[in-house]
């Protein structure tokens, strides 16, 4: 495995709408997806483009979504995680694992339609790091 592209960060909010105003308005963004559900996840999602890479809004589906929690302790929202791509998941997530990293739980299909999988903020000084299988990419 090596290290691959940054294909987004992760940014958690309580209201996609506002966000999506905040990069609009305060840094020009235009390439502004449509917001859609991922209620098996229990996030709302929208991506906002940027030249080289992506933010991903992400809103609580519900109050059982996984970031609730995570808006709880910081109500106004934040950066959640960073996601870089790699060729193949299941070979990065056999290596990480036997270098000792904590996968967190096993890979799945993500926002993109892509397998990804998350890593455990432990294992690099406190940021939750999600790898997203890119085949066909420079990696
Ligand atoms: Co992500």
């Amino acid at each position: 495995m090596s290290l691959g592209r940054l294909n987004h960060v992760g940014v958690a909010t309580p209201s996609i709408a506002k966000s999506v105003e905040t990069y609009r308005v305060l840094l020009g963004a235009t390439a502004i997806g449509e917001p859609f559900d991922l209620p098996a996840q229990g996030v709302k999602v929208c991506f906002i483009d940027a030249p080289n890479t992506q933010i991903e809004l992400i809103e609580p589906y519900d109050e059982s979504s996984p970031i609730a929690g995570f808006l709880r302790k910081n109500p106004a929202g934040g950066q959640h995680h960073v996601c870089f791509e790699v060729a193949d998941i299941a070979v990065a997530v056999a290596e990480l694992k036997a270098k000792g990293a904590t996968v967190l739980g096993e890979p799945r299909i993500g926002a993109h339609g892509t397998p990804i999988v998350f890593v455990h903020p432990k294992d690099f000084g406190g940021m939750l790091v999600e790898l997203m299988e890119t085949p066909g990419e420079d990696h």
